[in-house]
This record gives structure tokens, sequence and C-alpha cells, in this order.
């Protein structure tokens, strides 16, 4: 049996959670370009994005593979009726029966595997999720520009009884990723560590491994505001596969 390895940590991801107007405005800007009405989020975590692509007037799907995301996820949507799944998303076909428009894995989830093989499977199980014409999204906060020199710290909050950071450290291409939570609030101070791996691959990498999975046309963005990728100046690799 998998682990859930976010058990520990589910509670307090939200913590992270940021509103960006440029990142809604570029999903609707593009679910408007393709058409897209229905979509399948297939690590959709704590539902963060759920309710926001609901709000765009989107039917809309969740799945992850984490029992303490999807119970998060769950709270986070409330009474409202987005189906949510257990699902591993390298078996969504095994999962679904519908084709989504669009089928999104937000926020460095493609990266978990760590194997190219793995993240080969995940690609063709998205893609056989997809309709034809609908479009594969995924991205990540890494680009060939930022892993030049690539931070070793990150601050991410401070609040007045929350404090958090990340250290990254590089192995390869693969990234341990620690996240520092403290807690210090007048009756408690506390401290949780969350670790989690991620492969990174950059932009020839990527379009190298969405053409062996079958997708041919592809466009990689740099960041929220729609500009082409640029290996030169981009802080954040989008990519935007179409079946
Ligand atoms: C960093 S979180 C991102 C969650 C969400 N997309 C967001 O933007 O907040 C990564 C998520 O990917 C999920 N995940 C990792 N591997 C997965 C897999 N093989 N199938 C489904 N979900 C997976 C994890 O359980 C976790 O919820």
């Amino acid at each position: 049996m998998i682990q859930d390895q976010y058990k520990n940590f589910a509670e307090r991801y939200d913590r992270m959670k940021q509103e960006n107007p440029a990142r809604k405005e570029f999903f609707r800007q593009l679910f408007t370009f393709h058409n897209v009405a229905t979509l399948l989020d297939c690590a959709c975590g704590t539902g963060r994005d759920l309710l926001m692509f609901r709000s765009m007037g989107l039917e809309v799907f969740g799945s992850d593979l984490s029992d303490s995301m999807l119970a998060c996820a769950q709270q986070n949507i409330g009474e409202s009726d987005i189906p949510l799944r257990k699902v591993n998303y390298c078996d969504l076909s095994d999962n679904y029966n519908e084709q989504f428009d669009a089928v999104v894995c937000l926020s460095n989830s493609i990266n978990e595997p760590l194997e190219d093989a793995d993240t080969l499977r995940a690609l063709r199980s998205m893609k056989s999720a997809l309709r034809p014409g609908g479009i594969l999204v995924f991205d990540q906060g890494q680009t060939d520009l930022s892993i030049q020199n690539p931070p070793s710290f990150a601050p991410i909050l401070n609040n007045r009884d929350f404090t958090r950071f990340f250290t990254m450290e590089f192995s390869g291409d693969v990234q341990t990723v620690n996240i520092f939570d403290f807690i210090h609030t007048a009756d408690t101070s506390d401290f949780q560590h969350f670790s989690v791996k991620i492969r990174i691959r950059l932009f020839d990498s990527w379009c190298q491994l969405l053409r062996k999975a079958g997708f041919d046309d592809v466009e990689i963005f740099g960041d929220w505001d729609s500009t082409p990728y640029d290996k030169k100046s981009s802080s954040r690799l989008i990519a935007v596969a179409r079946k």
C-alpha cells in the first residue's frame, strides 16, 4: 500500500495559499481560447483551485492520491457538489470514463514521480483523460534560469503566530524540499517538518517527454502573464499540451 506522504502536512498546507489574480486570468484566457467547459484537477491537493475553476463556470472534478489532502479538499469545498476521488494520476483512464476538455496538474505536482518511466506513464494517463483537442496544463517553479544558481533557503511566511521557511537541496536533478513550520502563540510553541523529493526537468526535457507521450502540440509559457518561456529569463515553467 502506498503511504500518504502528505499525512502530517495536509492540515497546514493551506497556510501557503495566496490569491494570484494573474494566475486566475491566465487560466480564464486559456480556457476561453481552448473552449474548456469540463476540467479534471488530477492532483487537486486541498482543493484550492477547484473553487477557482468552478467560479469560472466550469464543470469541475478533483482527484488526488493523498487521503489527507482529499479530506482537506472536502472541507474546503463544503457543500459544493464537486466530485472528489482518490486516484493515482498515472491511472486516470481506469477511474474515469469521461474525457475532459482540460486536465490540470499544478504547483509542482507533476514533479513528484522521480523516474522518467513514471512521469511518462503519468503524461500518457493525463492524455487518455482528454477529449481530442483537450489540453493538459502543468507548472513548476524551477526554470532553466533559476536552476543555474538555485536558492537553498526561502522564507515563505512570517506571521504573528506562524513562521515557515523552505530549504532546498539538489542531488542531480532531484530536489529535496524541506518545509519547516514554527507555531508560536501565547500558549504553544511547536515545530513541524515536512519533506518532499521532486524531479526537476527543464524546457528541453519536458518537450521531449511530452512528445514521447504523444503530445505534438505543446506551448510553454514563462509566467502567468502568458509570456512565452525563455531559458534566459523565465521564472516559472507552464506547459500547455494539446491532444
Ligand atoms: C504540492 S501539492 C499541490 C496541490 C495542488 N495542485 C495545489 O496547487 O495546491 C502536490 C499534490 O500532488 C499530489 N500527488 C502527487 N503524486 C500524485 C499522483 N501520482 N497521483 C495523484 N496525486 C498525486 C499530492 O498528493 C499532493 O496533493
